[in-house]
């Protein structure tokens, strides 16, 4: 290579030649706006005031135009001089800048392909629901978050509330990654009797359990609230757990805790290196292992249910993020398994957990999982499931867990209409005119002898259920429920996604939507046999923002 090629390359390449480079700024406005290009690398940016590090994360700053816009928010920082590094020296450095609105409110929840009654958050990236926990007439929805880019890193945690479980409103994170690490999934739980000790005024403390993660060493740590989760503040004595060593394992994490009634203790579930362990603590900082159970993976859930509503016959369901679980006993310490695996959804949604602390009037289980949706385009990517009750119920197969929308839905119905005993040519006769792209549909069909139908929005088959190698969507759902060729679905559709409920909760499956419509309204399909669609409800939705 010639001497003067060299010399290029060094040059280009060579971290001593490129410049870091640092902007001041004096905050006196809530928000950071941070231009991003997909393309560019990831690379480090800190926040300094008064000489100390408060923010550390990777970002892709634009050298040219932006792709989107995300936001820091500093009102904490309010007033403070504010020093912005960034390995190099970048336009999109330059263009950072503070204002009282992030960029593009005006066109916040309005966006194109914004899902209009299922959370997204604000801007960035969300994975799992954390901390799903009820207090003072709010449920509380957590996430796992990436304030800074719509791809995962820099895991925080994402902070909603809501008081019906249908509208939301996104709060500030509630957890910045530390010197421990990211943060990563967790529960929390509402401390009545503080046996803590966290509560310092009239408000219940809520407490936080979550895993901070570090390259090769993931720990359990705890943090608490006593402005109903306004604010959290990380336990000094943090972590409450590591337990690399004992299982040579860097898979320790997503503690799930609750309150265990019968044993009076707190219990953490715990997803260590193959399985889910449980452990017990009288006051949520010292826990004691108990015992393992191998065969499942990532964001523990375990909870009691009453066995077809009979409260002197309960159950109790663990699972692991993929949702395939099993139904024993739980004494606190040991889960016994009455069950092999089983399973009731497929598709795109994956470590879901429940809320905590439901009054126990209401006594319902529901739960919110991380739909894998993506929403082309938005400057937001991934979405929760709608919520759902879940309940056990006895099957010709034996006791089966079932996962239903929640009634609230029922809150969005805007025109709603109901049809029943219909051929296939009547039905799509009324459905040929529906449009837009927020539904609820139920319906109950019986197929007539052919195999298969599939029930087609805009052009695409969304549902389709094949009865010969019993096949949802492509996927083998057994049909335990099923007589007399007769299914029954329930839809959610949501511009991006649909969720698919069969035979009353029994299997459930969410999907993508094509983006690619050609505007033909609904309408069955089937080959040249006809069905007889029992029943058919369509209710078009309004939007919760
Ligand atoms: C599951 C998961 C968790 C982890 C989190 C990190 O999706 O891998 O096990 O805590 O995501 O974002």
């Amino acid at each position: 290579m010639k001497l003067i090629n060299m010399f290029i390359l060094l040059f280009t390449f060579s971290p001593i030649f490129t410049q870091e480079a640092k902007r001041e700024i004096k905050i006196t406005k809530k928000y950071l706006n941070i231009p991003i290009q997909s393309l560019q690398e990831r690379q480090l940016m800190t926040f300094e005031t008064g000489g100390k590090k408060v923010r550390e994360f990777v970002i892709r700053l634009n050298k040219d135009r932006p792709d989107y816009w995300v936001f820091s928010d500093v009102s904490d920082l309010m007033g403070e001089t504010l020093i912005i590094t960034y390995p190099e020296k970048v336009k999109g450095l330059m263009e950072i800048y503070q204002s009282d609105h992030i960029a593009s409110a005006d066109s916040l929840y309005k966006e194109t392909n914004r899902p209009q009654f299922h959370f997204t958050t604000i801007r960035g990236w969300n994975n799992d629901p954390n901390g799903l926990v009820y207090y003072n007439g709010e449920y509380h929805l957590f996430y796992q978050h990436n304030p800074y880019e719509i791809d995962w890193q820099n895991m925080h945690w994402g902070h909603a509330v809501s008081k019906d479980l249908i509208h939301w409103q996104e709060l500030p994170d509630a957890l910045y990654p530390d010197e421990l690490g990211m943060m990563f999934s967790g529960s929390a739980v509402v401390d009545f009797n503080n046996t803590s000790g966290f509560q310092t005024g009239e408000e219940k403390p809520i407490i936080a359990a979550y895993t901070a993660d570090r390259p090769e060493r993931q720990v359990q740590c705890i943090a608490y609230s006593n402005d109903r989760g306004r604010t959290f503040n990380k336990y000094e004595d943090n972590p409450v757990i590591d337990s690399k060593e004992k299982w040579n394992s860097s898979d320790t994490r997503d503690p799930k805790i609750f309150w265990h009634v019968d044993s009076k203790k707190w219990v953490m579930v715990l997803f260590e290196k193959d399985g889910h362990s449980f452990y017990n603590s009288d006051d949520l900082k010292s826990w004691t292992y108990q015992s393992h159970i191998g065969g499942f993976w990532e964001c523990p859930e375990l909870f009691q249910l009453p066995v077809d509503g009979n409260k002197d016959n309960k159950k109790w369901v663990i699972y692991g993020a993929s949702g395939t679980y099993m139904i024993g006993e739980f004494d606190g310490q040991k889960f016994k398994p009455e069950t092999e695996k089983l399973n009731y959804l497929s598709g795109k949604m994956y470590a879901a957990q429940t809320y905590n602390n439901i009054p126990e009037s209401g006594g319902r289980r529901i739960q919110i999982g991380w739909g894998q949706i993506t929403h082309p385009g938005m400057p937001f990517n991934q979405m929760m499931t709608f919520p759902t009750e879940l309940t056990l119920r006895t099957t010709r197969n034996g006791i089966r867990l079932f996962s239903e929308p929640i009634q609230e839905i029922e809150i969005l119905h805007k025109k709603s209409y109901y049809l029943s005993n219909l051929s296939k040519d009547e039905a799509n006769a009324k459905l040929k005119s529906l449009k837009g792209d927020l539904f609820h549909i139920k319906m109950k069909v019986k197929l007539l002898e052919k195999v298969e139908f599939r029930f087609m929005m805009y052009g695409n088959s969304i549902a389709n259920y094949n009865f010969n190698h019993n096949l949802l969507n492509g996927t083998f759902y057994g049909g335990d429920q099923i007589e007399n060729m007769t299914i029954s679905l329930e839809l959610l559709i949501d511009r991006t996604s649909v969720e698919i409920f069969a035979d009353n909760g029994r299997f459930s499956i969410i999907e993508s939507l094509p983006e690619q419509k050609n505007y033909n309204g609904f309408e069955f399909e089937t080959e040249r046999s006809d069905i007889n669609i029992i029943n058919l409800e369509v209710h078009e939705l309004k939007t919760i923002w």
